[in-house]
């Protein structure tokens, strides 16, 4: 019989300080009326702990949500941009917090469309037979690698994500198909060309890490590359437009997931939009973007979801999930994140005082 892999939990975890538009404005040339104007975003979340502490935070509560035991677990994927380290990979460490005594697990990282992408391996190694059970990961801390002297796009990002536990089923549930695709000629809009093997031997001095960005291009891009990705999709699988019940976009920017939706012939009030409180937390958004829609009861038992996604790359992606009885958690998890004594200010102020000495001032 063919097999779906049922989404049965979801968790978030959106770190407690909160850094406000007008936070940004008491350091750099940029205010609130610009931000929200352009972006859609008020505020953004800022970790006091490494990516690895909010996705087992995520990943307790996704699996009380479902009711599961860890050891049920075969698969960990971790989609994201920011591990904590590369070598050991960022999974393993989530297995053994967790005690996922029969899994495994492997990072992924296509830049903002990780969860996606890895949503789709995962949900392809449980249709072809190989797991029964995975756990899977969008999770980013992007504060650490903001430029703070780039007004441009460090105005953007923010730190969260969420983890959803999925479980093979005979039900027509879950990813039940997805379109990932690329843009050519378009990597370099947008790059962080220190954050890799390229400046292993590089002094000291030249580590900085800085977002290059070409916001324009970026934009049109991307709507263009999912608005492709979803249109595929939707005639692969012989969907009417119609059908869908409600779109979870990639949270990057207010006015694209508009042009998207209007695009799409999707009305806003069937469209997820919390990039206002977090900001783009790239592989976080989606995962964030489902754990509050079901949470505000707008995800119903049953409906038809469609989602999209960019990033770096430039990757794209759009996926159908149909969604199962179950929108509310079976059990809740205790686990908390550790208490932060300090304010987001005071959690990036090393980073602000490394770009003033950079660039002289901000
Ligand atoms: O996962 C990747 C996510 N990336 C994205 O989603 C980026 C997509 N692109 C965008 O969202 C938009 O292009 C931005 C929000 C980044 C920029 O909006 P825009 O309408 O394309 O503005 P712009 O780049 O054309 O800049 C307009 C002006 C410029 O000043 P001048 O040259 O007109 O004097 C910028 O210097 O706005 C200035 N500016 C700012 N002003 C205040 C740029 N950033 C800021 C800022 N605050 N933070």
């Amino acid at each position: 019989m063919k097999k779906y892999a049922e989404i049965i939990g979801w968790g978030k975890c959106a770190p407690p300080a909160i850094l406000t538009n007008n936070d940004l404005a008491t350091f750099m040339d940029t205010s609130d009326e610009w931000i929200y104007s352009r972006t859609g975003i008020k505020q953004r979340h800022i970790a006091h702990v490494p990516c690895s502490e909010m996705s087992y935070v995520a990943s307790e509560r996704a699996i009380a949500c479902a009711g599961i035991d860890a050891k049920e677990i075969d698969l960990v994927i971790f989609g994201t941009n920011s591990p904590d380290q590369m070598v050991p990979n960022s999974a393993s460490l989530i297995v053994n917090r967790i005690g996922a005594t029969h899994a495994t697990g492997f990072d992924l990282n296509s830049a903002c469309t990780s969860f996606l992408y890895a949503l789709n391996v995962a949900t392809d190694m449980i249709k072809a037979g190989s797991i029964k059970t995975a756990l899977v990961i969008g999770m980013e801390k992007t504060s650490t690698i903001m430029d703070w002297g780039k007004r441009d796009s460090s105005v953007l990002f923010g730190d969260g994500g969420g983890a959803v536990i999925l479980q093979a089923t005979d039900e027509a549930l879950g990813l039940l198909d997805a379109k990932l695709s690329l843009v050519m000629d378009t990597r370099e809009a947008i790059e962080l060309p220190g954050l890799g093997m390229n400046m292993t031997h590089k002094e000291m001095s030249e580590f900085y890490y800085s977002l290059n960005f070409l916001g324009q291009e970026v934009f049109k891009n991307a709507i263009k590359g999912m608005q492709d990705a979803c249109t595929s999709l939707l005639e692969r699988t012989n969907t009417a437009q119609e059908e869908i019940d409600f779109f979870v976009p990639h949270q990057a920017n207010a006015r694209i997931i508009q042009t998207l939706a209007k695009r799409m012939g999707i009305g806003m009030d069937n469209v997820m939009l919390c990039v206002e409180r977090y900001g783009n937390t790239s592989a976080g958004t989606i995962p964030l973007a489902l754990c509050d829609a079901l949470t505000e009861g707008r995800i119903k038992p049953g409906m038809l979801l469609l989602t999209a996604t960019f990033g770096a790359g430039l990757t794209c992606g759009a996926g159908l999930i149909r969604w199962g009885k179950r929108v509310t958690p079976i059990a809740e998890s205790d686990v908390q994140l550790p208490i932060c004594d300090k304010t987001a200010l005071e959690i990036i102020r090393p980073a602000i005082d490394a770009a003033k000495k950079r660039y002289g001032k901000l």
